[in-house]
């Protein structure tokens, strides 16, 4: 929100009066890991820049390391100088929301650091005068989450005065048995109503500005459905390789990571019917309905409409870049997937017979998220095949990141003296529209959860629901079918992604 205040723009007023919550507090687990430092503690310094944390607010960074309060802030300062999105950090907001950050050493198998936690819970709330309300950040590796939760419930922290939240980051399980199972032990804990399962990708304003687009619109609902629309195609594409992650990412694979959440979240909202109220159980209730009526595919297809991929070594945005099995952390022989492609169905009446088509992966040319719609073709061509033989298809794209927006393609006349047609965009970008930076998703997420409005998390059926459909591709995927396809880095992904359009007679956007 940086250039609000310099530059009038009528589309932005208002755009500073987000809701605060009530006074509270809040730990994190696992303050001093990556997730921590790059992205929610630069997140809650972006949040006290523009006054929406809660009054007496303070945050506990709990982890293993052996820290003083005055290293923790010194860290926690590096990193947010590093990762706010908005720069130059303001040193004075800086330096008063570093006074609000305190550490504890804790190990997570052991109650007595719990009971530390408690008592300095105890006297924080005496002080701040904080009602009792905490938010518990699970920012560590899933498999503490359940000791976690056990701990403090052992201590009893689970309850109180206040209210006691816990948000726990994706992944959430790694197959339908783990969900559940991970479900049931929360549960023991927490309510499901004071459980947060966070998908950032849901905190991104663009995500939710597809429900804004298709429902607060009356010219695009009529023509979205499968009378109109050809196909669907959502990339989620990345030039980063696994970074740091090779341990985590050898469990995981590109299809666990991004396609059973952030890809299939897409999926629910560009496909849900329209919520009766923009409510947390009115969308997840949609959102699941969707989920139930993904077709499964067959063991027998998923040669047929899945392909698996990993990179090679290769360039990527001009840098020579090693192949995942030669990453820190990776086998040398990983059968890991680092891309995944599908085709599946949505089988409803809205969507009868239109396939879509997901693909996700890393190292690939740039970083582009986006959901295209592709209508289908008109039914006469009047100008003839000539005059139209460059004429694309009608498409609209939503583009989650970056360069923020919407845009409508669609035929134009070519401004001669005979009759060509080719095809132009029309397009919406945020930035230069409503001349504000969009808050990063963890902020949105962060004051959500402190608000108790659950709407953009998801709920433990959706997450249940998509492992269902996720489990039946991975146990083929482990058992070698299809067989896993290599891709250099820097290119679009393996040619058996192409073929699975192609042999539809579609390409794939390459944006
Ligand atoms: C995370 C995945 O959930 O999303 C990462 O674990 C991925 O592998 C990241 O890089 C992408 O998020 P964003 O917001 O950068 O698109």
């Amino acid at each position: 929100m940086t250039k609000q205040a310099e530059i009038p723009n009528p589309l932005a007023e208002g755009l500073s009066e987000y809701r605060t919550a009530d006074p509270a507090l809040m730990v994190i687990f696992g303050a001093t890991g990556d997730l921590s430092q790059r992205k929610l503690l630069p997140a809650l310094y972006n949040l006290a820049r523009n006054r929406l944390l809660p009054a007496g607010f303070m945050l506990i960074g709990a982890a293993i390391d052996d820290l003083t309060e005055e290293q923790f802030r010194k860290k926690a300062s590096e990193s947010i100088k590093a990762h706010s999105r908005t720069q130059p950090v303001d040193e004075e907001t800086l330096d008063a929301f570093l006074k609000d950050l305190t550490y504890l050493q804790v190990d997570f198998g052991r109650t007595e650091g719990f009971e530390r936690l408690r008592d300095r819970l105890a006297e924080l709330e005496a002080a701040r005068h904080t009602g009792g309300n905490v938010v518990f950040y699970c920012a560590t590796p899933p498999p503490t989450y359940p000791a976690i939760a056990q701990q403090l419930k052992a201590v009893g922290l689970n309850k109180g005065r206040g209210y006691r939240r816990i948000i726990v980051e994706k992944p959430f399980g790694s197959d339908l048995h783990s969900a559940h199972e991970l479900n049931r032990v929360l549960r023991s804990a927490f309510p499901e109503d004071s459980l947060y399962r966070i998908d950032h990708y849901l905190g991104k304003e663009t995500v939710q500005n597809i429900l804004a687009f298709r429902f607060a619109n009356s010219i695009f609902e009529p023509v979205w459905n499968n009378q109109h629309v050809d196909h669907v195609q959502i990339t989620a594409a990345e030039p980063l390789g696994v970074e740091t992650r090779g341990s985590y990412y050898e469990r995981s694979g590109a299809l666990r990571d991004i396609v059973q959440n952030h890809a299939l979240q897409l999926l629910t909202l560009v496909a849900m019917e329209p919520p009766v109220a923009f409510d947390a159980t009115s969308v997840r209730d949609e959102k699941v309905k969707v989920l139930k009526q993904v077709r499964p595919i067959e063991t027998k297809a998923i040669p047929s409409h899945t392909v698996r991929g990993q990179y090679e070594e290769g360039w990527v945005l001009g840098e020579q870049v090693p192949g995942y099995r030669q990453e820190k952390n990776v086998a040398a022989n990983s059968e890991t997937d680092t891309y995944a492609a599908l085709k599946l169905y949505v089988d409803n009446w809205r969507w009868a017979d239109t396939p879509f088509y997901i693909r996700t992966g890393k190292r690939l040319p740039k970083q582009v998220t986006e959901i295209r719609v592709q209508f289908k073709r008109p039914p006469h061509l009047t100008f003839g095949r000539e005059a139209t033989k460059e004429l694309e298809p009608n498409s609209i794209t939503l583009r989650i990141q970056p360069e923020e927006g919407i845009s409508l393609r669609f035929g134009a006349k070519v401004p001669t003296a005979g009759v060509v047609i080719r095809s132009v965009n029309m397009d919406f970008l945020y930035t230069s529209t409503f001349l504000v930076d969009a808050p990063d998703a963890y902020e949105r997420l962060l004051v959500d959860c402190m608000l108790g409005d659950p709407t953009l998390f998801t709920r433990s059926d959706e997450v249940e629901t998509a492992w269902h459909f996720i489990d039946v591709i991975e146990e083929s995927w482990h058992s070698g079918q299809p067989p896993l396809q290599t891709y250099a880095a820097g290119t679009w992904g393996p040619l058996a992604a192409d073929m699975l359009l192609a042999l539809d007679g579609r390409v794939w956007h390459h944006p």
